[in-house]
């Protein structure tokens, strides 16, 4: 068993980065957030044009950034996540990169360079870790699990009105056809599906606040 990670996966925009973030302050770990990984690898890709409209070249994508690695870098925040020294902001979170990503993140190649590097990254650190397959591929054995889940009109609601915050453009249907479509191709690839693993807890958080969702994960953890 491994009492360093706590793992949170389920489906997009179900409160995972927030709750994850607000549960890391509150204990002393570390936030990891895997999505921002292969989100930095799909803006790479889209920026180098390995990634178009209608085709993916992942072997391109690959000899671009695959002698390159994530770490753990010093901001006034507090430690973050670089690429190759780089800590990546809101240009990793546009729709062009949303719609993108779920196809980055079905290749295997991908999928193996960032598994060996989340495994390293959370060495020798307490982490929270959030994402899709932390709990059933990456630490399996990690000693506290969850799992969040909600209707895909409250989430795509509530990424739709992170965006406008944000001061980015964002059309509702556009952002809930989004949400539909990547839990599809999470869920459906052959490598890592987004599943709950057996040994996780569920939690929906479609009709809960924030506060409350975080205590009924400090519950848990108690
Ligand atoms: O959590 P997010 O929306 O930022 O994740 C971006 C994409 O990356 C999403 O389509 C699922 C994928 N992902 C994954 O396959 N495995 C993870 N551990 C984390 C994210």
């Amino acid at each position: 068993m491994n009492k360093n990670v706590i793992a949170i996966d389920g489906h997009a925009s179900t409160g995972k980065s927030t709750l994850a973030k607000r549960l890391a302050k509150r204990l002393g770990c570390l936030y990891m957030d895997t999505g921002y990984m292969f989100r930095v690898l799909a803006y790479l890709g889209l920026k180098g044009r390995y990634i178009t409209q209608d085709s993916l070249d992942g072997t391109a994508l690959m000899k671009e950034v695959g002698g390159l690695h994530f770490s753990w870098t010093e901001t006034p925040k507090g430690l973050a996540m670089a690429f190759d020294g780089k800590v990546y902001g809101d240009e990793i979170r546009t729709e062009e990169v949303s719609s993108k990503v779920s196809q980055v993140a079905a290749l295997k190649s991908i999928r193996d360079f960032l598994l060996q590097q989340q495994r390293a990254l959370a060495q020798d650190h307490k982490v929270i870790m959030d994402g899709r397959d932390i709990g059933t591929v990456v630490f399996p054995e990690a000693q506290f699990k969850f799992f969040m889940t909600a209707d895909a009109e409250i989430r795509a609601e509530r990424r739709h009105q992170e965006l406008l915050t944000k001061g980015m453009k964002s059309d509702f249907q556009t952002v809930l056809n989004n949400v539909i479509a990547r839990d599809q191709q999470d869920a459906s690839r052959s490598i890592a599906p987004l599943r709950k693993a057996e040994d996780a807890i569920e939690i929906n958080t479609g009709h809960l606040t924030v506060e409350e969702v975080e205590q009924l994960m400090l519950q848990h953890l108690q």
